[in-house]
């Protein structure tokens, strides 16, 4: 009996082959996240990675693709209804409320690291598991909030390498807006039903919005004459819009705006964006985001406007300059008679304690197999203790890169041989 990963998913192993896989990419990623984090003033959370379904369907929305059909959902011992979290704003917003940091200083800056869960159908860069960076700011409307966020996404993204990007930004308008603009649409897209997919023509009613994400030709053609939202903004909508696209351009974020970006959850308000790179294929969005205005009422806390984005980690790596190299060994530790072998285990163990990478065989490999091991691993030294540096309390010290070899007496500590590795 043997078994494979759960469809949709995958390892993160020694030696993975595409970056996203890559054990030493991922420590990389965290890194620089961890960074641009902490430069702009942001504190991490770490949340449930199930929570009661109802807060996604109430978030996310009833009509959503994430509710209606890729949510993991499923029934605890009590009966309660879970689901995987398939997205982060939900959980943060939900713990906002839960702990009342609506009457902390405004606003709060919080981020996320973390696995989000949907059915969707396996693709490059489209995963039923993914990992997710993400931001949410709760507590302020200021249009400079916006920008700080989608400039700390395209930080992060830029300081990883990810090429040609290029954030798309639109309006959506308050729930008003909507309301007003969100009939028309329908009206529009009834008249010209039998033009349309069959896709879009069962959102007629449920999300006629999401109709502007169709791939169809047809109904694409018929979608550039829709009526935009941008014509049903009110005065306040577009100014804030304004003061959005006046702070991209002072901290100099590539940015377009595309009237026909909608997104694909319900909570939005205002500000949407979605960050690109025509490096990759068809999923090349690299992140999203937006306001979410009325989200933290309607999770049941006071009227406190939000914004943020995630970000998927497999597509960040798919799409930047990772670099080729793992993290190298400092030492590799050659033994030349089994009596030395305990010495070099002990000789590690104070190193490793000096901040020294080191490693040794534990495969009864040969001298020669040993060296061999050393250069595998890309050791820039190897360490050998034979029966003479035994003898003398020393070892010798070779620099992979030079064949240089040094002999070196431990019988005072490893002070020496610290000096030469940190030379
Ligand atoms: P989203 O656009 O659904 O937004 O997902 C954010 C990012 O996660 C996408 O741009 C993509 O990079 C990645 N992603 C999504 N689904 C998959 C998948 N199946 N496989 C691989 N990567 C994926 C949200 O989730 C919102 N919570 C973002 C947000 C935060 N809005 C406001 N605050």
């Amino acid at each position: 009996m043997s078994y494979r990963g759960p469809k949709g998913t995958y390892d993160v192993y020694p030696g993975g082959r595409e970056p996203h896989e890559r054990p030493e990419l991922w420590a990389w990623v965290e890194g620089i996240a961890r960074e641009y984090f902490r430069r702009y003033a942001y504190s991490e959370v770490r949340l449930p990675i199930f929570e009661e379904a109802q807060l996604f369907v109430r978030s996310v929305g009833e009509a959503s693709d994430i509710v209606r059909k890729e949510m993991f959902v499923f029934h605890d011992k009590g009966g309660r209804e879970l689901s995987l979290r398939p997205e982060g704003t939900a959980g943060v917003v939900r713990s906002y409320v839960e702990h009342g940091l609506y009457k902390v200083a405004q606003p709060v800056k919080a981020w996320y690291l973390g696995p989000m869960f949907r059915h969707e159908r396996q693709q490059k860069g489209r995963y039923r598991q993914h990992v997710q960076i993400g931001a949410e700011v709760l507590g302020s409307d200021d249009p400079l909030i916006d920008v700080e966020v989608i400039s700390l996404l395209y930080s992060i993204h830029q300081a990883l390498g990810v090429k040609d990007e290029v954030v798309y930004l639109n309006n959506l308008g308050d729930l008003e807006t909507r309301r007003s603009y969100v009939p028309e649409l329908r009206s529009y897209l009834k008249k010209h039903e039998s033009e349309l997919d069959p896709d879009s023509i069962s959102r007629i009613e449920t999300n006629p919005l999401r109709t502007f994400d169709s791939k169809d030709k047809n109904t694409q053609a018929l979608l550039a004459e829709a009526p935009v939202i941008s014509d049903y903004l009110s005065e306040e909508a577009r100014g804030h819009f304004d003061a959005v696209k006046a702070g991209l351009e002072a901290v100099g974020v590539p940015y377009a705006v595309d009237e026909r970006l909608v997104r694909g959850l319900d909570y939005y308000t205002l500000t949407v964006f979605e960050a690109k790179s025509a490096a990759l294929g068809a999923q090349d969005t690299v992140g999203g985001g937006g306001r979410y205005n009325g989200l933290v009422s309607e999770l049941g806390g006071p009227e406190m406007p939000g914004i943020g984005f995630g970000s998927g980690v497999e597509r960040i790596l798919l799409a930047a300059n990772s670099p080729e190299e793992g993290a190298k060994l400092d030492v590799f530790f050659a033994t030349l008679v089994p009596e030395a072998r305990l010495t070099a285990f002990a000789l590690a163990s104070s190193l490793r304690a000096e901040g020294i990478a080191c490693d040794l065989d534990y495969a009864g490999r040969s001298a020669k197999g040993q060296f061999k091991q050393a250069d595998r691993t890309g050791a820039r030294f190897a360490i050998i203790l034979g029966d003479e540096e035994l003898a003398q309390g020393a070892c010798k010290l070779r620099d992979m890169n030079s064949g240089e070899e040094r002999f070196l007496s431990v019988v005072e500590g490893p002070g020496e041989l610290l000096r030469a590795l940190k030379a």
